[in-house]
């Protein structure tokens, strides 16, 4: 117990201000199914909270039902600012990502000129595979 918490309080005075952003999956596909502790996610959360970290959740795995809800993050109770989607959003029948943003997320990226774009975005059949799929799934 000394040992563990000899290293926090240096470890927390210097990574307050430099740690921007967590990004984890609600449960880690890589390696196997793996779910995290009961603890986990809800230290993860206060931890952000508390620093102003910018939680993000990959849901290219996890989203779209894989857990039993629409998204990992509601089986583990986090709240995201970001979460990445790909796979489940078409049911892989189209290749199809994208990020899902918390509105204030979007206010501070709509207020300034940080735009991006690719050559396919918004392709219609991508958009088209991935709209029915979710009516299917609804
Ligand atoms: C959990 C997870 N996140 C991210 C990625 C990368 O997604 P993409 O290839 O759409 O960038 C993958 C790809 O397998 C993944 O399984």
């Amino acid at each position: 117990m000394l040992a563990r918490a000899s290293w926090r309080k240096p470890f927390w005075s210097w990574a307050k201000d430099r740690v921007t952003a967590f990004i984890a999956e609600p449960v880690q596909g890589a390696g196997g199914v793996i779910v995290a502790p009961d603890s986990y996610w809800p230290a993860v959360q206060r931890i952000c909270d508390k620093y102003d970290i910018l939680l993000i959740a990959d849901e290219v795995i996890c989203g779209f039902g894989r857990t039993g809800n629409w998204f990992g993050s509601e089986t583990v109770r986090i709240r995201p600012e970001i979460m990445t989607i790909a796979k489940g959003l078409s049911s892989g029948y189209a290749p199809v990502g994208g990020a899902i943003v918390s509105d204030e997320i979007a206010r501070v990226i709509g207020s300034t000129e940080f735009n991006h774009g690719y050559t396919y975005s918004g392709h219609p059949f991508a958009a088209t595979v991935a709209l029915e799929n979710l009516r299917i799934l609804e």
